[in-house]
């Protein structure tokens, strides 16, 4: 990608443009010459641009060995008081997706049908996200390390052809390491913390077992919607909310003591009697009861999910 200087004739309408914002910046809906249409990240003006640095950082070093299941960007520029990234245009993401939409009618009548949509999507996030958290680059297999931190459904970006996208890299780091050394995060994800892990808590950082926990959150909504539909989503958000001291947490505490939010274990209970007899739907069952476990140390890895999967 490469950060350069550059002023593009670049058209878009900052209101009816919008195509979505977080916390870092907004997301538009802009036109090139040519009609060529894409998508433009404008990051919020801030004194020392370090969401802007850190996102173009990461997502340079994970260009150069593109993965399927990762949003890559077309280039990033800095203008006196913006910086931007361009993207390719998503058709939506996945938290409108579960929100605003019936699932597919077919996907829970067959094995098959089940596996095509599950297998492909959930488990092309999961090889995403092996991927950024451990590979072996270049002729001499350097190990690099990373993590994303702010996995959540509205940063899973659906491309045109249905492919699911890892997204919005702000929060994440990424590295080249010895054989034994890890990294960490003092935050528990940039500002969000609803499928944020409870070990920060404990703690007081997290490294890549947090994007594991958050994964498993997401791939439970998918599921709530994938059976019960949009309206379910958020009725499992607003009873989370309950036992989660008004924050609709996958995690609550008790007596101080981090465990599963009871919602979560009760939806994980639902899930699993209506799964009876769709194998893809009681794997992802047994993958979900696997990584959302409050101990780090018993928790899933992405590699292990991969594995179990295949
Ligand atoms: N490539 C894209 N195409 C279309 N919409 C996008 C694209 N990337 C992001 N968006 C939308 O913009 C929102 C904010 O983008 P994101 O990169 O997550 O910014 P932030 O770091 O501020 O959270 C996303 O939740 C999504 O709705
Ligand atoms: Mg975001």
């Amino acid at each position: 990608m490469g950060t350069c200087v550059v002023r593009l004739p670049i058209i878009f309408n900052s209101t009816t443009d919008l195509l979505g914002q977080g916390n870092a910046g907004q997301v538009f809906r802009v036109r090139l010459p040519g009609n060529r249409i894409f998508a433009l990240k404008r990051f919020l003006p801030s004194l020392d641009r370090t969401d802007f640095d850190n996102e173009a950082r990461v997502l340079e070093e994970l260009e150069d060995n593109p993965h399927p299941c990762i949003s890559l960007p077309i280039q990033s520029w800095l203008e006196v008081d913006s910086a931007y990234i361009r993207f390719p245009l998503a058709e939506t993401d996945l938290f409108k997706l579960i929100r605003t939409t019936a699932p597919p009618a077919n996907i829970l009548t067959t094995d098959e049908n089940a596996d095509r949509f599950f297998g492909r999507h959930l488990a092309g996030l999961c090889e995403a996200l092996r991927y950024v958290h451990e590979a072996r680059i270049g002729r001499q297999q350097r190990r690099r390390i990373g993590f994303h931190h702010d996995i959540k459904p509205a940063n899973i970006s659906i491309f045109p052809g249905g492919v699911w996208k890892l997204s919005d890299f702000v929060s994440g780091d990424i590295r080249f390491v010895g054989a034994n050394e890890e990294i960490y995060n003092r935050r528990p994800s940039t500002w969000d913390r609803l499928y944020s892990a409870p070990e920060f808590v404990i703690e007081g950082r997290v490294s890549c077992p947090t994007d594991i926990w958050s994964l498993g959150a997401v791939f439970l909504e998918v599921l709530v919607w994938a059976t019960l539909g949009g309206d379910a989503v958020q009725q499992f958000h607003d009873k989370r909310r309950e036992y989660g001291g008004g924050r609709a947490t996958f995690w609550s505490q008790d007596e101080a003591v981090p465990c599963l939010n009871p919602t979560v274990l009760k939806a994980m209970e639902n899930l699993e009697a209506r799964c009876v007899g769709l194998r893809p739907l009681t794997v992802l069952a047994e993958i979900i009861r696997k990584v959302l476990v409050v101990d780090v140390k018993d928790r899933w890895t992405a590699v292990k999910i991969c594995d179990y999967r295949s």
